[in-house]
């Protein structure tokens, strides 16, 4: 066989007006946070490629010096759950379109949920016990706050 397997046309689509009220829940919640998100996108990406020296000033001073300040921190872990939810709702409608067995279409899910707690949870942790000051390093590539602790 030669290139991609055929893909089976998604199932058919509801009207807005059909939907109950989980999905509806969802359907809205897709909108708010796809919006969000742009704009805490847009901020991210300034802050982090288009203020300063841009690309050249991110290592490992620039990210600690950022992590040690709760507004970035809370910063990030917004966009963090917004976006993880927001993917994860995404695929999982994907999923229930185009999964062709409920044994598939259960798999799947249960493989995307288990994926998306424990990126966020892994997330969470980095952005909250991140230490910008860590034992025994080179101090030049510490921020330079560190000096006086
Ligand atoms: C070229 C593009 C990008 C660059 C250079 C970049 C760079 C970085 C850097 C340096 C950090 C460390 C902390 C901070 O700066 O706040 C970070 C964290 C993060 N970025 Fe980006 N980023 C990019 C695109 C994106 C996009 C498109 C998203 C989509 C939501 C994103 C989501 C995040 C999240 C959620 C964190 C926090 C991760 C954590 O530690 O839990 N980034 N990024």
């Amino acid at each position: 066989m030669t290139g991609a397997p055929e893909l089976k046309a998604p199932k058919k689509a509801v009207s807005h007006s059909t939907l109950g009220r989980a999905q509806r829940w969802s359907w809205i919640f897709q909108r708010v946070s796809g919006v969000l998100l742009i704009g805490l996108i847009a901020v991210h990406l300034t802050v982090n490629l288009v203020m300063g020296d841009g690309i050249n000033q991110i290592d490992f001073a620039f990210v600690a010096g950022k992590l040690a300040n709760p507004f970035w921190q809370w910063f990030d872990f917004t966009m963090l759950v917004l976006a993880m939810i927001h993917g994860a709702n995404g695929m999982r409608m994907i999923i229930n379109d185009y999964a062709q067995t409920p044994w598939i279409a259960a798999t799947l899910h249960w493989a995307l949920r288990i994926s998306t707690v424990v990126i966020v949870i892994l997330g969470t942790l980095v952005l909250f016990t991140f230490d910008p000051c860590p034992a025994g390093s080179d101090p030049s590539l510490l921020p330079s706050f560190c000096e006086d602790i």
